[in-house]
């Protein structure tokens, strides 16, 4: 079965064929991201324009690297929650004009399940049930993955969302947009028990919370300043991913062993960091569970796991119609 995939959420227009949810055929992104680090994060305008010049050419270029045609799809699946709510309508709207031309079924895929199935596209072999670190620009949940189509959330953040604690701290320091890589790169140089930053208090066994350690690593750099003192940023950008990615790690962990999971997971943007990685494949190791993680290549927003998702949803019977909305919001559970 070929699925259409079509994602726009972000900053990145991508369109991708994959056979079965399990191989991709063909994966093309057009990405805004250097136009964006112009102005230190996404701004949502000019990914929706960005959007809507790249997005047939993006398509189309999928289906030739493919070597299909619209009519040899099974379905068109787009993301269409959650999302900046411009960007996402853009390709749910050249999704829905595909569906109504070519007369294919229209699958609305979410954002973070698309995530997700990223895993599947890495490891043929992984099937549910597994407990997944969702960790995005927007999203930090700790989902149990019962099924395909079926998720229960464990854990999330209360504030700000990992990838989103990476880019605040790194334009505090100066790194650049996006801030994951950015902070990765400066922390190879650094000491990461230079500074000693907090573990922000939160309520709930899963839950986390980031605010007071973005909070931490500006005042370290407002004082610094006040005494005319140099920060090193390198330093602070060791102590704060290992900080992060230790407390990341540490409630995946937990909520592992209470729930006696047997296969541990990581998903999204930030699930490409290579000390959470380590962090969680070590901590994993000492309880003897499994761990699968994303080709790092297929972590950031990507259409082939939009077109994986939509084989999904679409074999669960999962089907839209053309009323079906874009939404900035909507949890990983709504169905
Ligand atoms: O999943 P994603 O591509 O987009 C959303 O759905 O939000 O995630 C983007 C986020 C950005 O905040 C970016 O800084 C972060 O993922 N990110 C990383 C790394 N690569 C990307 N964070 C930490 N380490 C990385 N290597
Ligand atoms: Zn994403």
């Amino acid at each position: 079965m070929l699925i259409l995939g079509i994602e726009s959420s972000c900053d990145e227009t991508a369109a991708a064929v994959v056979e079965d949810g399990r191989r991709i055929v063909s994966n093309v992104i057009a990405t805004s991201v250097e136009e964006q680090a112009l102005y230190g994060g996404v701004v949502p305008e000019i990914a929706s324009r960005r959007h809507i010049e790249s997005v047939s050419a993006v398509a189309q270029k999928a289906l030739a690297d493919a070597g299909v045609r619209a009519e040899d799809l099974d379905a068109v699946a787009a993301t269409f929650a959650p999302g900046l709510i411009g960007a996402v309508l853009v390709g749910l709207n050249f999704a829905k004009g595909l569906s109504l031309s070519s007369g294919k079924p229209l699958v609305g895929v979410h954002h973070l399940r698309g995530h997700i199935a990223a895993l599947y596209l890495t490891h043929p072999e992984l099937k549910p049930p597994f407990l997944c670190l969702v960790v995005s620009g927007g999203h930090s949940h700790i989902v149990q993955v019962d099924d395909y189509t079926r998720f229960r959330v464990l854990g999330r953040t209360v504030d700000d969302a990992a990838g989103e604690a990476f880019d605040k701290v790194a334009r505090t320091l100066g790194l650049g947009y996006p801030g994951g890589p950015a902070i990765s790169k400066a922390a190879k140089e650094g000491n990461p028990h230079a500074y000693s930053l907090p573990v922000p208090h939160v309520e709930g066994p899963y839950n986390v919370s980031f605010s007071g350690l973005k909070t931490a690593v500006l005042n370290a750099v407002n004082q610094a300043q006040m005494k005319g003192e140099e920060l090193n940023a390198a330093d602070m950008a060791a102590s704060f991913e290992w900080r992060i990615d230790e407390i990341l790690a540490n409630k995946l962990l937990a909520a592992a062993k209470d729930t006696g999971a047997k296969i541990l997971c990581l998903a999204g943007g930030v699930a490409a960091n290579g000390l959470l990685r380590r962090l969680v494949e070590q901590g994993a190791a000492k309880l003897g569970i499994r761990v699968y993680l994303p080709d790092p290549a297929l972590c950031g927003d990507n259409a082939a796991m939009i077109a994986s998702q939509g084989y999904y949803e679409f074999t669960a019977g999962h089907v839209a119609d053309l009323s079906l909305n874009g939404m900035a919001t909507l949890p990983i559970d709504y169905i």
